[in-house]
């Protein structure tokens, strides 16, 4: 199975082109000049990067923070501690943690932030206690990618249902969070603005999307096998259709912007 911090990497430009402008539009005139921002579960912290790159930042503070440590180190090596240009720019601090810890030390600290960003995060936490933890540093949180409850695969499979199905089981009784990630922070905060964000890949694949794929397979393949059913099988013939250029994937996601209260 592909390693986390490269699978991250290589599902970068899927999101860029996935990400609501709408949605991003409304955060960025939200932030004051030279924010201070958390961002929870930032993995290889290619976010700040592309803040700075779309000109949504130049300047202020970002604070990095995930649980995984290699994923945050591959982001460190590749951007170090700063962003931008040499007059300035984005300072960067990684902080290997759990997010809601660090969180409570922020605040137990006096520190606060202008927003919390958390991409492709709040589908794999419980959103109650998330929004509970970040509105003591925060007064808003951007919600990008987060998941929706829908994936598809295709051409058709005759085990579609039953992979799905277990999946999405997987993800609300296995692990925190669950498939309806989106709604369940709509739910837990203020929503001002909001948008869809699906993912799409589709042949002819383009950078990284071979490698996307393959390892989206065998997270559906191992999670499902932890309820109990035996996914293989399926997943042979989906890496088949991946390896013919035949393959196609659709996950809907939503991107959030919440005041938090
Ligand atoms: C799907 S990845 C998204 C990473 C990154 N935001 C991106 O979009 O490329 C979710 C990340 O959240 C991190 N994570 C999940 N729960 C966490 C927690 N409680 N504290 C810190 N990090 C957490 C995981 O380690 C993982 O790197």
């Amino acid at each position: 199975m592909t390693d986390h911090a490269t699978y991250l990497d290589a599902k970068r430009a899927l999101d860029d082109r996935s990400l609501n402008r709408d949605v991003l539009d409304r955060f960025a005139a939200e932030l004051p000049p030279d924010p201070e921002i958390l961002e929870v579960g930032a993995g290889t912290a290619t976010m700040v990067e592309r803040l700075v790159d779309w000109g949504v930042i130049d300047g202020g503070r970002w604070v990095a923070v995930d649980a995984h440590a290699d994923a945050l180190a591959a982001g460190e090596d590749r951007i170090g501690s700063e962003v931008g240009d040499a007059s300035g720019g984005v300072d960067v601090e990684f902080r290997v943690a759990d997010a809601f810890e660090y969180a409570s030390e922020a605040a137990a600290a006096g520190r606060q932030f202008d927003a919390v960003v958390g991409c492709a995060f709040f589908d794999v936490v419980d959103a109650r206690p998330a929004v509970d933890a970040l509105a003591d540093v925060a007064p808003l949180a951007y919600a990008p990618i987060t998941y929706d409850g829908e994936t598809r695969f295709a051409p058709p499979d005759p085990d579609d249902e039953v992979v799905l199905d277990r999946y999405h089981r997987h993800m609300r009784e296995f692990r925190p969070g669950g498939p309806d990630g989106a709604a369940a922070l709509a739910r837990e905060a203020t929503v001002i603005a909001e948008g869809p964000s699906p993912w799409r890949i589709e042949p002819p694949y383009e950078n990284g999307e071979r490698v996307v794929l393959a390892h989206l397979l065998d997270t559906v393949e191992g999670a499902v096998a932890e309820t109990g059913y035996d996914a293989s099988d399926w997943a042979d013939r989906r890496r088949e259709a991946l390896d013919a250029g035949r393959l196609r994937y659709e996950a809907a996601n939503r991107d959030l912007l919440a005041r938090l209260e």
